[in-house]
């Protein structure tokens, strides 16, 4: 890619060694439903839950798109570890030190880049899904607290995590509030039975008579909204990072038993093609923000195209070796189940054409 420099090219292989390594081995568990705690632990201690931070707050100070070849090389052995790495970084650690006063960064984001603590992000509500900006959840301010009543659905981390992004509803507007697990009043559902991405977990929350002090309100009273769009944009990026990840494996894995095989590659012409034009997008928008520029056309773009890409590619494969099923380390099953939420969390396919045309 013309865009990675001899650094990208180091991060990309010690990526790749540590997926290998460390995360292949741990799939079946993950597979099993087993939260992947070591492996973040062992993350954590090499940097990489919080790589594109400033070392000052905790992070690796590596830049953005360092960041995305992580989630990328990672998405390659489990989409499981690349999902938590992404909501943990994009949608949790980055708004709070993006938006937060001095002392949230150094409470909260400073152990969130340091990978002491995990991250989710609170926005969805049954209801208010792809409509975020109808969302339910009640912030009533009572003194120097904020009193919350509501619930959240499909939260990625949900119960692993030490820290919510929570969004609710004041008289000014949607507001962001941080949350620690132990708050009262916080009650945390039951963990979601999923088609794939099976080492994850995705839960409901519930918030009754929840206190948060005005002190852990991220931004001003109404600027919520604007805190969970713009960093979905970057939330964006990651997914689409983990899609081609996942894309990429799945070919990988049908080249290796259709050249065995002796088999015509032509069936996979197609898919490559499009792996190429995903990572091409996906990089170009992975820039983009690396430089400060608008990137919310763009973020949408590489995922929209490239979770289309997972799903086209992971299901092609899946024809291609119909006749292996039953082989050891044969993922392409897993591969497709994991492709398909790409296309739904992080906003929907429909939700990113929303975003293009507007911007068209
Ligand atoms: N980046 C920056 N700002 C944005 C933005 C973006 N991507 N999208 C909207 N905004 C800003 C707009 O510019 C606008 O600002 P102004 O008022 O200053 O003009 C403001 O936000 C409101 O925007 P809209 O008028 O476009 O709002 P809308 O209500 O019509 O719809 C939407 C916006 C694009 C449909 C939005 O609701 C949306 O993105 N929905 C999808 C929600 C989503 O992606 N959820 C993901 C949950 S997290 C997750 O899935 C994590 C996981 O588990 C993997």
């Amino acid at each position: 890619m013309l865009v990675f420099t001899k650094k990208h090219a180091k991060i990309q292989q010690e990526m790749e060694r540590f997926a290998r390594e460390e995360v292949a081995p741990f799939v079946e568990k993950m597979e099993e439903g087993v939260f992947p705690r070591p492996l973040i632990e062992k993350m954590s201690k090499q940097g990489f839950m919080g790589i594109p931070f400033n070392k000052r707050y905790g992070g690796l100070g590596l830049d953005f798109i360092s960041y995305i070849l992580a989630i990328h090389e990672i998405s390659k052995k489990s989409a499981a570890l690349g999902v938590i790495l992404s909501v943990h970084t994009s949608v949790c650690t980055n708004p709070i030190l993006t938006f937060g006063t001095e002392k949230q960064r150094e409470l909260y984001g400073k152990r969130l880049a340091s990978g002491d603590i995990l991250g989710a992000f609170a926005l969805t509500e049954t209801g208010a899904g792809s409509d975020a900006g109808s969302l339910k959840t009640k912030a009533e301010k009572d003194g120097d607290v904020y009193i919350l009543n509501g619930a959240k659905q499909f939260i990625t981390n949900g119960g692993e995590a030490d820290i919510y992004l929570v969004f609710a509803r004041t008289n000014k507007g949607i507001t962001a509030f941080i949350v620690d697990k132990k708050t009262v009043g916080l009650k945390v559902g039951k963990d979601e039975k999923k088609m794939g991405l099976h080492g994850s977990r995705t839960t409901s929350l519930y918030f009754e008579n929840m206190k948060v002090h005005k002190d852990n309100r991220l931004g001003d009273e109404g600027e919520g909204f604007k805190i969970a769009m713009s960093n979905l944009n970057i939330g964006r990026i990651g997914i689409a990072a983990q899609a081609l990840g996942i894309a990429e494996a799945s070919l990988e894995e049908a080249l290796l038993f259709m050249k065995r095989g002796k088999k015509s590659l032509l069936p996979l012409a197609n898919m490559a093609t499009r792996i190429e034009g995903a990572k091409l997008l996906t990089y170009q928008a992975a820039f983009l923000k690396q430089k400060r520029k608008p990137c919310r056309k763009e973020a949408s773009m590489a995922k929209l195209f490239a979770a289309r890409t997972a799903v086209y590619v992971t299901s092609g494969v899946l024809d291609c070796l119909a006749e292996y099923r039953g082989l050891p380390n044969h993922h392409a099953e897993r591969f497709f189940r994991d492709a398909k939420v790409c296309e739904i969390y992080e906003g929907t396919s429909e939700i990113q054409k929303i975003v293009i045309s507007r911007s068209l």
